[in-house]
């Protein structure tokens, strides 16, 4: 039986009576897309969120996170971004296997099997540091990981891809440590990398293993391709991936919610 996974990213819940300009209402719409992950029929298996759940890191907003993903009745995998305290993931998910209380500073990295799938929470935040950074730390904690034999499909969550996008503004963060990380990706069992902080939805290829963004629900960073191009934002259709995982055989798929639109049949369903 295929294993169905949904990727949720970059939520960026805020608190209830904010002032902040955020062009979009960050909860509504991870309230909207949370209610459709529900509504997946066959079920998902696990909800996987990519980072950034909330826009500061704050007590309330992570008060406000665990209301907006209370109607979810499957687990939740949640990996750091950069808007989020590794503090404040620990406390809103008591039940996430975290590793041990270690001291502060250190990397909030997991690994999970989930009806046969490994799947690998990779932290790549420093904290108070928009930008990635994969240290001998990190390194020597993701080869042992892998290092662990499994019969079954591996993904490898991060928040940040280990990849140049091109929208020069978001690139610019970096990621210390990226041909670090290559190296131990090229000799590992990885099938999939999922991603997410670009806010918008991309797919690239990494020391040969599929490397793919997936879609926010909050304002999204605008196609801007040139070189030194401006900071832009645009709100684009959002949504969340959902990823089919049948042995090695997984496709990515994408469920746009709130655009108004929904299924019907064409005048042509009969054709086969
Ligand atoms: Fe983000
Ligand atoms: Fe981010």
């Amino acid at each position: 039986m295929p294993v169905l996974l949904a990727q949720l990213s970059d939520t960026h819940v805020v608190a209830d009576g904010t002032d902040e300009v955020l062009y979009v209402d960050n909860n509504a719409r991870a309230a909207i897309a949370v209610a459709a992950i529900g509504q997946e029929a066959p079920s998902v298996a696990a909800v996987l969120a990519t980072g950034d759940l909330t826009q500061w890191g704050t007590d309330a907003e992570y008060d406000k996170l665990a209301e907006v993903l209370a109607p979810l009745n499957v687990p939740i995998l949640p990996i750091p971004g950069n808007h989020d305290t590794r503090a404040g993931l620990r406390r809103c998910f008591p039940d996430h296997p975290w590793p041990a209380a270690q001291q502060e500073g250190d990397h909030l990295s997991w690994v999970v099997e989930l009806d046969g799938v490994r799947i690998i929470g990779l932290d790549t935040t420093v904290p108070g540091a928009p930008g990635a950074a994969f240290d001998p730390d990190r390194e020597a904690w993701l080869r042992a990981a892998l290092s662990i034999s499994h019969a079954g499909p591996t993904l490898l969550a991060m928040h940040h891809p280990p990849f140049v996008t091109g929208i020069e503004w978001m690139d610019a963060s970096g990621f210390v440590g990226l041909d670090r990380f290559l190296a131990v990706i090229a000799e590992a069992p990885v099938d999939r990398i999922l991603c997410g902080h670009m806010h918008r939805p991309m797919s690239s290829m990494v020391a040969g293993v599929s490397a793919e963004v997936g879609i926010s629900t909050a304002v999204h960073v605008a196609l801007e391709l040139a070189p030194e191009g401006p900071v832009q934002i645009i709100r684009d259709p959002i949504g969340y991936r959902i990823f089919r995982v049948d042995g090695s055989a997984i496709v990515g798929h994408t469920r746009y919610v709130d655009t108004g639109e929904a299924p019907f049949a064409p005048a042509w369903a009969d054709i086969n």
